[in-house]
C-alpha cells in the first residue's frame, strides 16, 4: 500500500480477516504498514498466552498498534479468538527470540512487554531462558529510540539476573516501573491469588555513552 493511502495514528478501521498472520517469508523482515493496514507505534507482547492483556490494552490504546507473539497452539487460537473484532491487534505463532532477532524490523517497537516468561527455575534448565545478552541487544535493535521493555516475573532469582544482565548493557537504563496503568494478564491474577510477590523490571532504550 503507497504510504499516502496508510492511515496515521487513529481508531483504525473494524478489521474483516484473521488476525493472525501467516509470513510469507521467515527470511524477510514484518511489513507491518501491510500487517496492520496503517502506520502506528507498535506494542509486541512476547508469551501472550490467551491474549487477554493484549487484547485488554489494545481495547484502551485504539491509536497503537499490538501484535501478540504466541508459540502454543491452543494459547495462540484463544488469543486469536479475543482479537477477532478489535481492529489493532495482530498475532504470530512462533518463538518469541526468531521473531525479535529476525522478523521486527529495526528500531520499529515502541514497547515490548514480556509478562510471567516461563521462569525454568531448576539450574540445568536454564539455558532454555529467553532473556540472555543476545536477546537483550536484540530487543535494543528492534525498540525506537527511547522505547522500552516491560518484563514481570514471580521469581526472585530469574529476575535479580535480568537486571544484573541489563546493567551491563549499555543500551538499556533501568528506570522505575510504571505498571498502574496496566491490564492484569491471566498468570498476574493466579500468582497474586497465591499470594506471590510480583517483580517489575522496566528498561528504556538510551544512546550508549562513549
Ligand atoms: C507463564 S505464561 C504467561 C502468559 C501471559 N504473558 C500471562 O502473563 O498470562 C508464558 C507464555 O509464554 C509462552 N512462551 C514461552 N516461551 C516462548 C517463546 N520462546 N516464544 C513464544 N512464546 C513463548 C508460553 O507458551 C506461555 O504461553
Amino acid at each position: 500500500m503507497p504510504a499516502r493511502e496508510v492511515q496515521s495514528a487513529h481508531r483504525p478501521e473494524s478489521f474483516r480477516g484473521s488476525p493472525l498472520i501467516e509470513v510469507d517469508s521467515l527470511i524477510d523482515r514484518l511489513d507491518l504498514e501491510k500487517i496492520f493496514a496503517r502506520r502506528a507505534a507498535l506494542h509486541v507482547d512476547l508469551g501472550c498466552g490467551n491474549g487477554s492483556f493484549l487484547c485488554a490494552l489494545a481495547q484502551r490504546i485504539p491509536e497503537k498498534n499490538f501484535l501478540g507473539i504466541e508459540r502454543l497452539l491452543g494459547r495462540i487460537r484463544s488469543a486469536t479468538r479475543k482479537a477477532a473484532k478489535i481492529g489493532n491487534v495482530r498475532l504470530l505463532r512462533m518463538e518469541s527470540s526468531y521473531v525479535v532477532r529476525y522478523l521486527l524490523p529495526t528500531r520499529s517497537v515502541e514497547t515490548f512487554y514480556l509478562l510471567f516468561p516461563d521462569p525454568w527455575p531448576k539450574r540445568r534448565h536454564w539455558r532454555r531462558r529467553l532473556v540472555t545478552e543476545d536477546f537483550l541487544s536484540a530487543i535494543s535493535q528492534a525498540l525506537v529510540e527511547n522505547g522500552t521493555f516491560r518484563i514481570a516475573t514471580d521469581q526472585r532469582e530469574y529476575f535479580e539476573k535480568m537486571k544484573e544482565m541489563a546493567r551491563a548493557n549499555s543500551n538499556f537504563a533501568i528506570i522505575d516501573p510504571s505498571v498502574a496503568d496496566l491490564p492484569l494478564t491471566k498468570f498476574e491474577r493466579t500468582f497474586r491469588a497465591q499470594g506471590a510477590s510480583i517483580h517489575w523490571l522496566e528498561l528504556r532504550k538510551v544512546s550508549p555513552v562513549r
